[in-house]
């Protein structure tokens, strides 16, 4: 059985508006309908919980019944951080596990509303094999790492090989077995500190290995400002492709049948 967990409990501070950006209208529905339309869509998901951002959950509800989802079984507040969100997931998942029951959990950032069906299905197809697994793309851009001198500002200390860096996106998939484990030894260290949920894994499971699945540069995060606009475009484009299809392949087919359009002014 595989579960998609929808973490939508964020507030959207970098994109600075008055609602959560997961409740931001784009090409007529909110982030999250977009999201949730995917994963209700994918065959090899079977049901699909919603974190919430708190006092936010019955906008969800609505969302929901209007749009007749049927694998959401559940929507629910989030935490005050991204992991939280995340511990509170496996609990509430636990609690309908029997003993010696396991499932596969996908846990996906509700602002990232492009995301393809192919790669949710690679990502489940992966768990046949492995405990963990991260959906990364290349990076375009040359990565720098960097330190802080006081008030002279930012100075370089690294170049990583540029070949071998991924920009991690989401889901992140996992036995919930393995991620529950990984949450609990965590629990004990008074210094935890992350944002995704395989740093917790590769952290404290060192021995779990986290295989890596092709991810999909549209799949982007909707998190400044300028993103909004980027994701509202790309939804225009891909209004008019076919309802089946979905990623990388509709838009690239969209994108080449109408470049004059799009860069031609
Ligand atoms: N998230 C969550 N619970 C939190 C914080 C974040 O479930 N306490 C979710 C967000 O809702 C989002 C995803 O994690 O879907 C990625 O986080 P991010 O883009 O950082 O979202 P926000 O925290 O909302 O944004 P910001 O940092 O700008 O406030």
């Amino acid at each position: 059985r595989t579960t998609a967990v929808i973490l939508a409990g964020g507030t959207g501070q970098r994109v600075g508006l008055s609602i959560p950006k997961q409740l931001l209208k784009i090409a007529g529905k909110a982030v999250i309908e977009h999201t949730l339309t995917t994963f209700e869509n994918t065959d090899s998901i079977d049901d699909i919980i919603v974190l919430m951002a708190p006092g936010y959950v019955p906008d969800v509800e609505k969302i929901v019944a209007k749009a007749g989802f049927r694998k959401v079984t559940r929507v629910i507040e989030g935490g005050s951080t991204r992991n939280e969100t995340t511990e509170r997931a496996i609990s509430a998942l636990g609690e309908g596990l029997a003993e010696g029951e396991d499932r596969n959990v996908l846990f996906h950032d509700a602002v990232r509303p492009l995301l393809s069906r192919r790669v949710i299905d690679d990502c489940v197809a992966a768990l046949d094999r492995y405990q963990a697994v991260d959906v990364a793309i290349p990076s375009a851009d040359t990565i720098i790492v960097t330190r802080t001198h006081g008030e002279d500002g930012e100075f370089i200390t690294e170049i990583p090989d540029r070949s071998r860096l991924r920009r991690g996106q989401t889901p992140q998939a996992f036995k919930l077995s393995t991620v529950r484990r990984a949450y609990e030894v965590a629990a004990g260290d008074p210094n935890f500190q992350a944002t995704d949920d395989c740093s917790v894994v590769l952290k404290y499971l060192p021995d779990v290995p986290i295989h890596v699945v092709a991810g999909d540069e549209y799949n982007m995060k909707v998190t400044q400002p300028v993103d909004v606009f980027i994701a509202d475009k790309l939804f225009q484009l891909a209004s008019t492709a076919a309802p089946e299809q979905n990623g990388e392949e509709a838009y690239r087919e969209l994108l080449t049948g109408r470049t004059v359009v799009i860069f031609g002014g």
